[in-house]
């Protein structure tokens, strides 16, 4: 798929439905060779209701095909957001030793004449023998509900954990802020194991939870990071990710460095600092060693608004996350995932390469840097300037375009979307989006790497230290690029590819 006049902001690096509203990704596993990603789905419409599973599949991470409908709503249950596995064993007998079943779990909100009365939420079992294309809901659904019956107990994420020979499964008490951990040995029948709550942003719903065991970059040691959205309270104004970084010993996560209830919440503890990056979950089964996240790139504050057309909400780029040490803390670094990378760059452009100097003036970059999507390494050095950037999808008189910037002081890189497009659509959505960087690169440059599409950019600050993802809706002939350096010189390093 490519933008048209008539489609001017479908991206061609990120998964979009061909039609209709998507949000939350869901049951992301490679499986074959395949990655499959089921999300969040209307497929009647082009707003959030009728919640069903959609179904794309990908072998790159970046050109998605659209499947068939994977698991549709019906008036007695709608199928909110899940996870799947595979189940190897088959011990859930739902499939056979020689074709065992891919398990998916899913919340049902049921609707009238469900298994639970209106309202209530529980987690539920599909199954397919068929390598995802088919689904069959277990005939004993729910297989777990929190009695009587709860409303927000959703949105459950299932790992295997190998020291007790189990999966663990997350959920949420959504409007409680409590993260609920599970077992079983089975996928179907599932205890109790403990709670989690009481750290972190508090002021929304804590939705879609998951718990990845991850390396320490450098080291021997392992740790346990709980993912975790909330909706509102992000750090950038309505939905956002946090995360905690701790210890799970078979029952109970403990945080190490959550901050008090009563300090400030330090930037590192979020995911993303953009508006748009919201119920990421990692990818089951993905290659390599570190996880694989595909998060929404959208917030609830707008999202319903954006002015897409046949479709709405599309898929960040996949993300791949390292755990390092810092100096008081461990803190998450965030990649676009490799092979997305190589994917970016084998089916791009040729590579365009510029250095210049610019001082307190804003300088064009020229024909080679022009374009709708690109793929953007940007090193500058402020050498006398307080403040630099670059400007994206720039109107030819200079007018509108996409800001990105970065204050030597504070060390912040910031996004400006308010000159770049359409804007009315929605009164919250948040003109400009900012994080404050630990420190420069060791060779005291600022370093971005930017990946624009036609409708979102995606800022990955000084090896991922910090991300700013927004969506934005620019003007289809705006297409131009330009570097500035305000009060002063800057030496600008650009490399860019058209995607
Ligand atoms: C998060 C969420 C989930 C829920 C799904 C419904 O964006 O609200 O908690 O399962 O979306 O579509």
């Amino acid at each position: 798929r490519t933008p048209t006049p008539a489609d001017p902001w479908r991206p061609v690096a990120h998964l979009t439905a061909e039609k209709n509203w998507l949000n939350d990704p869901n049951g992301l596993i490679f499986h074959d060779g395949t990655y499959h990603a089921f999300y969040q789905y209307n497929p009647r419409a082009n707003s959030w209701g009728n919640m069903s599973w959609g179904h794309s599949t990908s072998t790159d991470l970046v050109h998605w095909e659209q499947q068939p409908l994977a698991m549709e709503a019906s008036r007695e249950e709608e199928i909110f957001s899940g996870c799947m596995v595979m189940d190897t064993n088959n011990a859930s007998g739902l499939g056979s030793a020689e074709n065992p079943p891919m398990v998916a779990l899913y919340t049902s909100a049921y609707g009238k004449n469900g298994a639970l009365p209106q309202g209530a939420q529980a987690q539920s079992v599909a199954y397919s023998l068929d390598g995802g294309t088919t689904w069959q809901k277990y005939q004993g659904n729910p297989v777990l509900n929190l009695a009587p019956t709860n409303n927000n107990f959703r949105d459950p994420k299932v790992f295997w954990y190998e020291p007790g020979k189990y999966w663990v499964m997350t959920t949420v008490v959504a409007d409680a802020q409590v993260v609920k951990l599970f077992k079983s040995t089975d996928l179907l029948h599932w205890d109790y194991l403990s709670d989690f709550s009481g750290a972190g942003a508090q002021g929304g719903l804590w939705e879609v939870p998951e718990l990845v065991q991850m390396n320490v970059e450098g080291s021997t040691a392992k740790k346990w990071v709980m993912l975790l959205s909330i909706n509102p309270g992000g750090i950038a104004g309505g939905s956002g990710m946090q995360y905690f970084v701790g210890g799970f010993d078979g029952t109970r996560f403990t945080a190490e460095n959550a901050a008090a209830p009563d300090a400030p919440l330090s930037d590192s503890q979020w995911l993303d600092h953009g508006a748009d990056y919201y119920a990421a979950n990692s990818i089951s089964g993905a290659p390599g060693d570190k996880p694989v996240l595909l998060g929404w790139m959208g917030n609830w504050d707008y999202a319903q608004n954006v002015p897409t057309t046949p479709w709405r909400g599309s898929m960040a780029i996949p993300r791949e996350l390292t755990l390092v040490r810092g100096e008081h803390r461990y803190e998450l670094r965030s990649a676009i995932a490799t092979a997305a990378r190589s994917a970016l760059e084998d089916h791009g452009g040729e590579v365009k390469n510029k250095n210049l100097t610019a001082g307190s003036s804003v300088q064009d970059l020229g024909a080679d840097f022009t374009g709708r999507s690109q793929l953007i390494e940007l090193a500058m050095d402020l050498t006398s300037s307080p403040e630099a950037g670059v400007i994206l999808r720039e109107s030819s008189d200079g007018k509108s375009g996409l800001r990105i910037s970065y204050s030597k002081e504070t060390r912040t890189v910031k996004v400006d979307r308010s000159q770049a497009g359409t804007t009315n659509f929605s009164e919250k959505f948040s003109p400009y989006h900012q994080v404050s960087l630990p420190s420069n690169g060791s060779d005291g440059k600022v370093h971005l790497t930017i990946l624009l599409d036609s409708s979102s950019v995606e800022v990955f600050a000084e090896d991922g230290v910090a991300v700013i993802s927004d969506t934005f809706f620019p003007d289809w002939e705006a297409t131009g690029s330009s570097v500035f350096s305000m009060d002063g010189e800057t030496e600008f390093t650009v490399s860019s590819r058209r995607v």
